[in-house]
C-alpha cells in the first residue's frame, strides 16, 4: 500500500558543493517521480555550507541555509543528514553527533567510512538508524547496492574495478595522445574529477578507500584500510604502457578484492590496489577517460560488470537521492528490518584475514634492461625457475627503439603464470643482483579477469 499520504522526510545537507548542488537539482527536478517511487516526498529543508551566499543562491527560499553544521544536526525535524563535506576530520564528528541525535545519514565520504567505518556503523546500529553510502564508490553506479542485494544469492570469487576517474582519464590521456603525466593531471583537476588533494587519486588512495568499501561488503569483513596495498600511477612510464599494448594488455588502474581459496580451503582476502595489466580484449580495458566500471565474479551469477559515471555532480547526486529514496521507504520500519551497512548481519560478519601483499597470488609482467649478452636470458629464467616461477611469454626490445639510448642494452619483457607476490620479490632481488641487469626492474600485477 502506498505511504503517499506521509509527510515527506525532511533533509539536512552538510556541504553544497558539486555533489550537494547536483543532489539539491536533482531532488526538485525529479521530484515528482521520486514521490511516486518513495511513496513519500523527500525535501531538503536545511542547507549547512561555510559559503553561505553562495548555498543561498543555489536554493533560492526553498531551504534555511546556515553556516553551523550543528544547527541541522539539532533541529528536531530534519530526519536524515546527507554529509558532503569529505576527509576524516570534522565529518567524522558530525556524522557521529548526527547519529547521535537519531538522525539516518547519507554519505559520500570513502575516506571517513574506509577508515572509521567499524566505528561509525556501530554507532548507527546502537541508535537504530541507517548509513548509506552508495554515493561513495564509483559514483553513479549501483554498485553497492548490486552486491549488498542484487547479488546476495553469490559467494563473491572477485571484485575488481576502476574506481578512480582521475587516474583512468591520466592513463587514457597518456596513452591515446602520448601527452605527459602533469599536463593531464593538470586537465583532470579543470575537469573536476580530482580531489581536493589530487595525491589521493594518483597514489591510488582514493581507489583504495573504495575498494575496502567493495571488500568489506563482498566478504562481511569489517573495512580495514590500514591492511590494504595500495600503489599508485605515479611511478608509471610511457615504455610499459607501449610494451604491454605490443602484449595484448592495458594497463589500469584496478581496485581488487578477492577471495583467495587454495584446494576448497578459503586462506584470506587480497585487497590491493595497483596498475594492473588487464587483457586489451576485456571490456574493461576500454573503459576510457573518467568513466568508472567494476567487475564482479560471483559463483552462481558468473561474471558482471557494471559501467558509468564515476564522479561529478548529478551522476553522483543519482546515488545519493537513491540512497534518500531507500530511507524514506524504510524510515517508519523497525530497525532489524534495514539492509545491514556491509550486506552481512552484523553478528555474523568473518573473522578471515586480509593477505599480507607478499601472499597475493597474480601474474606479472617484468622489464628488465640488461646488457645484450649471451647467456642472460638463461641466467634469468633459472633464477625464476629456483622461485618455482613459470614463464609465460617473453619479448626483448632494442632498448634504442624506445628510449634513443642504443648502445649494447636491450629490454627483456617477461608474461609471467600466477606466483606469489613474495616469490616474485625474491626472484627480482636476486636479477636485480645481476651484473648484466642494469637499471632498476619494473614489475606490474596482471590479471586475465576471466
Ligand atoms: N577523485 C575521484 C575520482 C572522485 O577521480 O574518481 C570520485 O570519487
Amino acid at each position: 500500500m502506498s505511504q503517499d499520504n506521509q509527510k515527506p522526510v525532511r533533509v539536512g545537507l552538510l556541504g553544497i558543493g558539486t555533489v550537494g548542488g547536483g543532489t539539491f537539482t536533482v531532488l526538485k527536478r525529479n521530484q515528482e517521480e521520486i514521490r511516486r517511487r518513495a511513496g513519500r516526498g523527500i525535501s531538503i529543508d536545511m542547507v549547512a555550507d561555510l559559503n553561505v551566499d553562495r548555498a543561498k543562491e543555489l536554493v533560492g527560499d526553498a531551504a534555511e541555509v546556515v553556516s553551523d553544521a550543528r544547527q541541522v544536526i539539532a533541529n528536531p525535524n530534519i530526519d536524515v543528514v546527507v554529509e558532503l563535506i569529505g576527509g576524516y576530520g570534522i565529518a567524522k564528528t558530525l556524522v557521529l553527533e548526527a547519529i547521535a541525535a537519531g538522525k539516518h545519514v547519507v554519505t559520500a565520504n570513502k575516506a571517513l567510512l574506509a577508515v572509521h567505518g567499524t566505528e561509525i556503523f556501530a554507532a548507527a546500529r546502537e541508535k537504530g538508524v541507517m548509513v548509506a553510502f552508495e554515493a561513495a564508490v564509483a559514483g553513479g553506479i549501483p554498485i553497492i547496492k548490486s552486491l549488498r542485494e542484487g547479488l546476495t544469492a553469490n559467494q563473491i570469487q572477485w571484485v575488481a574495478g576502476i574506481i578512480n576517474g582521475t587516474t583512468n582519464f591520466i592513463l587514457s590521456e597518456m596513452r591515446d595522445k602520448g601527452l605527459d603525466f602533469d599536463v593531464v593531471l593538470k586537465e583532470a583537476q579543470r575537469l573536476g574529477y580530482a580531489e581536493a588533494d589530487p595525491t589521493f587519486d594518483i597514489e591510488g588512495v582514493d581507489a583504495a578507500h573504495k575498494a575496502t568499501l567493495l571488500s568489506a561488503i563482498a566478504y562481511g569483513i569489517p573495512v580495514q584500510f590500514d591492511k590494504a596495498y595500495v600503489e599508485g600511477i605515479t611511478k608509471l612510464s610511457a615504455v610499459d604502457i607501449k610494451y604491454a599494448e605490443q602484449l595484448g594488455y592495458r594497463i589500469k588502474l584496478l581496485g581488487i578484492a578477492r577471495r583467495q581459496e587454495v584446494n576448497g580451503k578459503v586462506l584470506g582476502i587480497e585487497l590491493r590496489t595497483h596498475p594492473t595489466l588487464v587483457p586489451q580484449r576485456r571490456l574493461i580495458a576500454n573503459v576510457e577517460g573518467a568513466m568508472n566500471a567494476v567487475m564482479v565474479q560471483g559463483d552462481a551469477v558468473g561474471t558482471t560488470m557494471y559501467y558509468g559515471k564515476g564522479a561529478g555532480s548529478e551522476p553522483t547526486a543519482s546515488a545519493v537521492v537513491a540512497d534518500l529514496v531507500d530511507i524514506a521507504r524504510l524510515t517508519d520500519a523497525p530497525a532489524a528490518s534495514y539492509v545491514p551497512p556491509l550486506a552481512f548481519q552484523h553478528d555474523s560478519m568473518s573473522t578471515l584475514p586480509i593477505l599480507p601483499i607478499e601472499e597475493v597470488v597474480t601474474s606479472f609482467y617484468v622489464r628488465l634492461r640488461v646488457a645484450d649478452q649471451t647467456g642472460v636470458l638463461a641466467k634469468i629464467t633459472g633464477i625464476l625457475a629456483e622461485q618455482g616461477i613459470s614463464i609465460d611469454a617473453v619479448i626483448q626490445r632494442e632498448a634504442d627503439e624506445v628510449s634513443g639510448e642504443g648502445g649494447n642494452q636491450t629490454d627483456l619483457i617477461l608474461l609471467t603464470h600466477d606466483t606469489k607476490e613474495g616469490s616474485m620479490n625474491k626472484a627480482i632481488a636476486a636479477m636485480q643482483a645481476l651484473p648484466t641487469v642494469l637499471a632498476p626492474i619494473v614489475r606490474l600485477r596482471k590479471e586475465e579477469l576471466a
